[in-house]
């Protein structure tokens, strides 16, 4: 006899995988500007004769006012600040030995795992959302699957850039609305310092690594303390603005300048103007269909890209200036950590919110993307 109900996708618990090491606003300039003395120096010649612009100096005042941005967390550490090197070095690894990008996300997949009080073994499936793969095939989440002992089911490697998190959430409530899926694992794993150029002083010090997990789940096997999934939206729309031709692998040479456009590139005031009002009107309309009011609005865990961003966007939802306690940022310490950005504001601004009360995880980025995802804390 099949229920006459169809199953209802909720948010079983999160988990979050911080890397041990930092990198300050202090350190990564210093480390900027040793690179662009010794570039200058070494190209004193060719500056001198207008062949080659001299290289400017960053500072840390720009960058915290820019972005918000204090500090990220890094696999990495010493050989991005390598004036002589200036991306992270992580060892290649056998293909016998777990691949770093899916150890990560186990780690973030374990601890959502444990929130919920959920055995692997129960899990129906894995998606990995993220931006920056580490590789084409076989799919990390295949490779998590295996890792985390799952016996069963299926997993694959989704990619929407830094609205990944949000996609990964709708599918995973689709598959949980459809009947395919009970028990599914949204994972995020970002090694964001493999695909930043280092010696780009517009964006040097955007980004961060981090991982991390969200449990999603039938409500009829969902741990008592869940959040209802109420409403989701995904948006894509093309622009060349954001682009990534693939990280240092994809490189002629790991050390190379010449193909800086196989890192992360981005027109950032115009992604500034034109993703800001995108994501106001999505949100805004989302709202109106889910019959959700600005003051139904607990909190915002909006994507973590920039400061000045996520105040506009907030202002527009709210009719007011966002406090931090309506839209917390992460932004100081974990810098933009692409599509984990709002889970991490959410795994770690949640534990204050009473039962009833309703917030929206919102992300958007790169295609351009963005993704809506409302949910309110179980009665
Ligand atoms: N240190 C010091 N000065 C710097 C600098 C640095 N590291 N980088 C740029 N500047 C200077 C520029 O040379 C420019 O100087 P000028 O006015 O004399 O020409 C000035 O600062 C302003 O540069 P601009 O690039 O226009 O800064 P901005 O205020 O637009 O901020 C971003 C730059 C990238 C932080 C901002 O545009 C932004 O956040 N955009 C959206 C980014 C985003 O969300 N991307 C999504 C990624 S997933």
């Amino acid at each position: 006899m099949t229920s006459a109900t169809q199953p209802v996708p909720v948010i079983s618990a999160t988990g979050l995988f911080t890397p041990e090491q930092s990198i300050s606003n202090e350190e990564l300039v210093e480390s900027f500007n040793r690179y662009v003395d010794l570039h200058n120096e070494r190209n004193a010649e060719a500056i001198a004769a207008g062949e080659l612009e001299a290289l400017e100096k960053s500072s840390v005042e720009f960058i915290e006012k820019a972005s918000g941005i204090k500090a990220r967390y890094v696999l990495s550490k010493e050989p991005i600040l390598d004036p002589e090197v200036m991306c992270p070095r992580l060892p290649e690894r056998p293909n016998e030995e777990i691949s770093v990008l899916a150890e990560i996300g186990v780690k973030a997949a374990q601890q959502a795992l444990d929130n919920a009080g959920r055995d692997a073994k129960d899990v129906d499936a894995v998606l990995v959302a993220c931006s920056n793969l580490q590789r084409a095939y076989p799919a990390i989440a295949v490779e998590i699957q295996d890792a985390l002992g799952m016996e069963d089911g299926f997993g694959f490697d989704l990619n929407v850039a830094c609205s990944s998190a949000t996609f990964g959430l709708q599918t995973a409530a689709d598959y949980i609305r459809s009947g395919s899926a009970r028990s599914v694992l949204v994972v995020n794993p970002e090694i964001c310092s493999g695909h930043l150029n280092w010696r780009d002083r517009d964006s040097h010090f955007i980004f961060g690594d981090v991982a991390t997990a969200i449990l999603v789940e039938d409500k009829e096997i969902a741990p008592a303390a869940h959040w209802e999934i109420l409403g989701t939206k995904l948006k894509t729309q093309f622009s060349n603005n954001i682009r990534n031709n693939f990280g240092f692998l994809n490189r002629t040479h790991p050390d190379s300048r010449d193909d800086a456009d196989k890192l992360f590139v981005q027109e950032g005031r115009k992604v500034f103007k034109e993703v800001v009002p995108m994501v106001a009107a999505m949100i805004l309309e989302q709202m109106e269909r889910l019959g959700i009011d600005s003051t139904d609005l607990r909190r915002l865990w909006l994507h973590q890209a920039n400061a000045n961003m996520n105040r506009m966007i907030a202002a527009k939802v709210l009719g007011h200036e966002a406090s931090a306690d309506e839209s917390p940022t992460v932004l100081d310490t974990y810098a933009n950590t692409s599509s984990a950005g709002s889970i991490i504001a959410f795994h770690k601004h949640q534990d204050d919110i009473q039962p009833g009360e309703k917030g929206l995880i919102c992300s958007f980025g790169a295609g351009y993307s963005a993704g809506t995802v409302f949910v309110q804390k179980a009665a």
